[in-house]
């Protein structure tokens, strides 16, 4: 008998799933790959050879899919996430979960409701290298971490630069810095924001205040020559949020499909994504004062999850 696998269909004819998720499917021992959805035929004929549907809500209609992957532009995460829960699938959506915790909030009631997995696709969670070291620095916690990720846009037209469409750098890479930061020192009590905005935000400099008295210093940027990395004391970490000689996205698809396919909890778990946008949130509002944001007083009544 056949192993048991996991049917995917992909929502968006997205460069990410182009150069990296359909390479996974590929590769994955538990997944496949049945279907793709776009707004253009053409694009998703450029996509994969394979089965095509007439638009994102057939995909979801389609009973030969069991999940659906979501690398849409980031302001259409939590409606067509919901939409796929709604039509019994699970749901391995790409990072930013949401635009804001609220938005997530909905989506994690979605996900209850239908009994389905719903799991931000944070793939660099998945990298045996950093667990490693993560797990190192959580025995014996820094006072101060810096955590940067940035990289110099040259995309018009790319929904990275559009306000409404979740643009600016925040939401692409400032997520990455802010999960590993609360990955190492738990949910931090305060941050602290400045940056340079045009339409969107394009640099993102954030002080993270945690209850121990750590702090987290974190650069997010669309304005800077690449850089990708983790200093704490003697530790000076390149690439943790993707190294490209082991890329993560296999492991990713074969934990989320392991634990849909044996009725298991998602492997990252929804509050953490929660949480993490709940430190989004913060840093917007500070942007906005251009003062210290008390999380814990503007929470939302969601619990953070210790991991
Ligand atoms: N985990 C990672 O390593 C990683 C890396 C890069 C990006 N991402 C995430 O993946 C998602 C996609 O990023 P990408 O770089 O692959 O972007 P992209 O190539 O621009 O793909 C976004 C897709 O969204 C669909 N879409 C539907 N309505 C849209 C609209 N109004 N405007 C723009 N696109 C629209 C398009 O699909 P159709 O036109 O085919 O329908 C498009 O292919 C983002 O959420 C991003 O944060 C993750």
């Amino acid at each position: 008998m056949a192993a048991a696998r996991l049917r995917f269909g992909i929502l968006g004819a997205a460069d990410i799933a182009r150069t990296q998720l359909i390479p996974a499917f590929q590769a994955a021992a538990n997944a496949e790959l049945v279907a793709v959805a776009s707004r253009t035929e053409a694009r998703a004929r450029a996509l994969w050879p394979g089965r095509i549907l007439p638009g994102y809500q057939a995909l979801l209609d389609d009973p030969e899919v069991d999940a659906v992957y979501v690398p849409l532009a980031n302001h259409l995460h939590r409606e067509w996430s919901i939409r796929a829960l709604e039509a019994g699938k699970h749901v391995l959506c790409e990072k930013p979960l949401a635009l804001s915790a609220a938005e997530a909030v909905d989506m994690e009631a979605a996900a209850r409701r239908s009994g389905r997995l719903l799991m931000e696709a944070f793939m660099y969670r998945f990298q045996p290298r950093l667990i490693e070291v993560v797990e190192r620095l959580r025995e014996n916690p820094p006072n101060a971490t810096w955590i940067s990720f940035g990289f110099l846009i040259d995309a018009p037209g790319n929904y990275r630069l559009e306000p409404a469409f979740g643009g600016g750098a925040l939401l692409d890479v400032g997520v990455y810095t802010i999960n590993l930061a609360r990955w190492i020192h738990g949910e931090p009590s305060w941050v602290r924001a400045s940056g340079r905005t045009e339409r969107v935000d394009l640099t993102v400099s954030m002080t993270l205040g945690f209850p121990s008295g750590a702090r987290a210093f974190l650069l997010a940027s669309f304005d800077t020559p690449e850089i990708q990395e983790l200093r704490t004391g003697s530790l000076r970490l390149q690439r943790p949020f993707g190294d490209p000689a082991d890329p993560p996205y296999r492991r990713m698809v074969e934990e989320f499909s392991a634990a849909a396919l044996n009725g298991l909890p998602a492997p990252l778990p929804l509050q953490d994504s929660i949480a993490n946008l709940r430190v989004v949130d913060g840093v917007r509002r500070s942007l906005d004062t251009g003062g210290r944001d008390d999380l814990a007083k503007a929470g939302e009544g969601v619990s953070p999850v210790g991991q």
